[in-house]
């Protein structure tokens, strides 16, 4: 049995996670405080997987509340670190709730693993950190600045934390930093769940295409690319999930303490207007959209360059862009039926 605490585990990409984690004969413990999820998606793992997960509510920045899992746990071998909040938009606006939150939960989760020995963690990072990087596609070795949001900014606070604690203790880390996940699970029962009006593109897209939304708006069609409009790389969230359980066994196999970072993406740039395209031919649907202005904040182009945790775990991506918008699409749909 190899039991791993999935902190943020009924989130958008903790819930995918840990369904990945039941199928790969995993034991996760989910921990999550419900700021941005729903407890129902624990009924729909269980759905998903035929295994009810060992669920505890509570907040991973309180310190009390982590003692008592991992003393009622015991054995708990590595621990997976979603919970944070994660708009880039929000946390401009919330500096002081942004650090304080993401960077308070990280210490004390560090602080009780190291009381219990736990040596093995996966932290959940972000391309964000490369803020708007020189070189296309970016390997982890591209330099670090500019980051355009405070999330950002804890995100790269918190792997700094991260590296110091590695240096000094026998912590194993791998911080996966993540370009722009999409799609849901296949079974349309779990997926993303955005509070309010979406920030991100593909949400947003769903729900004018489902009619809660009149027209999305592209931000920007006069920047340096191919079309005009911003580049990413969108990566289907089961494949991200899958991304945990190599980098876990990767710490596996690693003997001395580290801190690893892998880029986790498709290593293909596609364009917003390129993903509106597609969104209208796999699934039939026109979307309603206007050209806007171009949103503050926003990087040009950000794609990944994957060859390190290719080579080093053997992960890639499997699913392409049609699948993920397909996905997303069945999702949304399932939502409103
Ligand atoms: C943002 C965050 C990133 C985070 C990611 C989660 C920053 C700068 N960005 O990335 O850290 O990991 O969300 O998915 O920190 N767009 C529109 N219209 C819309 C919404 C988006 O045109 O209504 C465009 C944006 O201008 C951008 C692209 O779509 O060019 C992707 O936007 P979004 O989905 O918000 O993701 P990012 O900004 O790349």
């Amino acid at each position: 049995m190899r039991k791993v605490l999935v902190t943020g585990g009924v989130g958008y990409i903790g819930s995918h996670t840990v369904v990945e984690l039941i199928e790969a004969g995993y034991v996760p413990v989910i921990i999550d405080n419900f700021s941005n999820s729903e407890p129902w998606i624990i009924d729909r793992i269980e759905e998903i997987t035929k295994t009810k997960p060992t669920f505890y509510e509570g907040d991973c920045g309180n310190k009390d509340f982590l003692n008592e899992v991992f003393a009622e746990e015991k054995e708990i071998d590595s621990v997976i670190h979603f919970a944070a909040m994660k708009s880039a938009h929000e946390s401009i606006a919330n500096p002081l709730e942004y650090y304080k939150n993401n960077l308070c939960s990280t210490l004390a989760l560090l602080e009780v693993m190291s009381q219990y020995k736990v040596t093995k963690l996966v932290f959940s990072s972000s391309a964000t950190v490369y803020g708007e990087s020189d070189i296309n596609p970016i390997p982890e070795t591209a330099e670090l600045k500019n980051q355009t949001s405070t999330y950002g900014t804890t995100k790269l606070m918190c792997e700094s934390i991260i590296e110091d604690v590695a240096k000094s203790s026998s912590l194993k880390a791998i911080s996966l930093r993540y370009f722009n996940p999409v799609g849901a699970h296949a079974s349309a029962l779990i997926g993303e769940l955005p509070k309010g009006t979406p920030n991100n593109l593909v949400p947003y897209i769903t729900q004018t295409a489902i009619g809660l939304r009149e027209y999305l708006t592209v931000y920007g069609d006069d920047y340096p690319t191919m079309d005009g409009t911003c580049i990413r790389d969108f990566i289907h969230v089961v494949d991200l999930a899958q991304a945990h359980i190599a980098a876990l066994k990767h710490l596996d196999i690693t003997n001395a303490s580290t801190h690893t970072k892998f880029n986790v993406g498709t290593g293909k740039g596609e364009s917003v207007m390129g993903l509106i395209k597609q969104f209208e031919s796999v699934t039939s649907v026109n979307l309603s959209y206007k050209i806007g202005p171009r949103r503050a904040g926003d990087i040009i182009e950000c794609f990944a360059d994957v060859s390190k945790i290719n080579s080093e775990t053997g992960w890639q991506a499997k699913f392409d862009l049609d699948k993920a918008l397909l996905d997303s699409w069945h999702w949304q749909q399932s939502l409103v039926t």
